[in-house]
């Protein structure tokens, strides 16, 4: 049995249908059994809150191993899930963190939760395995009104992402959790190539045929329209400092550990959009 939480979102759900495809006991961890209509009908569900200690530590009851999908703030849902797992006697966890937690400096709150929940893992005594995704191709979908408007307003410059597929990140953790070898180990998992803001938009756009407008704005001016539209001014500012950093980052590494660990490719953010082009229309 492999519990899976966060199986009502990108990853989670692809994890979750790929496990379930290959023939193994699936348990998922929801919040709310209604929002999990679309997982297979074989799929366990265990209902739970990863902010409830004792419902997590129900759902770890049995199971093989633990994909664990941190949703909160902080580092309180990975402390919980590291305890429940140590006192089932589950062995393997596979964290979705992010590249984030190694690749940007640590002087904000996400990339310093982010290495903090690693570091809790890592003491914990449990064979861990370290997914560290960069941008994830569906991050598009938070355009989804802009592009239906007509027009996205970016500060990302000539900054790049290396984006994935969610579902080869789901890929990767159907492997890791299911196959020896991974303990300890810490993936840095990349689309096949690295793509600018503008580049995303108009890939959308030849999927879609819509005509969208493409506007560069600096971290500063996007984050004078955020407090404008109602952002607090503190999360604003930790925004620009992000954007700032990720503005510069021009060159990006895409590495080959998803065609290493899963024997096929990572699948290209065109690919992505022609089986949601439909979210966009
Ligand atoms: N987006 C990126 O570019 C990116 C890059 C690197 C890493 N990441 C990491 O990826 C993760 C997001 O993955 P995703 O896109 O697959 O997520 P997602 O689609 O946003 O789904 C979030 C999932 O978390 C569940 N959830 C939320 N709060 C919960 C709670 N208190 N207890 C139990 N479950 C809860 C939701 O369930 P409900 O149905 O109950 O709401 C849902 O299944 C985050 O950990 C993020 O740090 C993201």
């Amino acid at each position: 049995m492999y519990l899976v939480t966060g199986a009502t979102g990108n990853v989670g759900g692809s994890l979750a249908r790929q496990l379930h495809e290959k023939g193994h006991d699936v348990r998922a961890l929801v919040r709310d059994p209604s929002r999990a209509a679309s997982l297979p009908a074989g799929v366990e569900l265990s209902t739970g809150d990863l902010d409830d200690p004792a419902s997590v530590a129900k759902a770890v009851q049995e199971v093989e191993a633990i994909f664990l999908m941190h949703s909160g703030h902080g580092t309180d849902q990975t402390r919980t899930m590291a305890a429940a797992a140590r006192e089932a006697g589950v062995a393997r966890i596979v964290l979705l963190s992010s590249a984030g937690a190694r690749l940007l400096p640590l002087n904000g709150p996400v990339p310093t939760a982010l290495a903090a929940r690693e570091q809790i893992l890592r003491e914990s005594g449990l064979h861990v395995t370290y997914l560290r995704p960069s941008a994830f191709a569906s991050n598009a979908l938070w355009w989804r009104d802009d592009i239906k408007a007509g027009k996205v307003t970016d500060p990302y410059g000539q900054g790049a992402l290396a984006v994935i597929d969610p579902d080869d990140i789901a890929r990767v953790a159907a492997t890791v959790l299911t196959e020896d070898g991974h303990a300890g180990k810490g993936y840095i998992l990349t689309g096949p190539a690295a793509l600018t803001t503008r580049e995303q938009v108009q890939t959308i756009a030849e999927v879609t045929g819509r005509s969208i407008d493409f506007e560069d704005v600096t971290p500063h001016e996007f984050a004078l329209a955020s407090i404008a539209r109602g952002t607090a001014p503190e999360q604003a500012l930790q925004m620009e400092r992000l954007h700032e950093v990720l503005r510069a980052r021009t060159q990006v590494t895409v590495t080959d550990d998803v065609e290493n660990i899963t024997g096929t490719a990572p699948g290209t953010f065109r690919g992505w959009c022609e089986r949601n082009a439909d979210a966009f229309r």
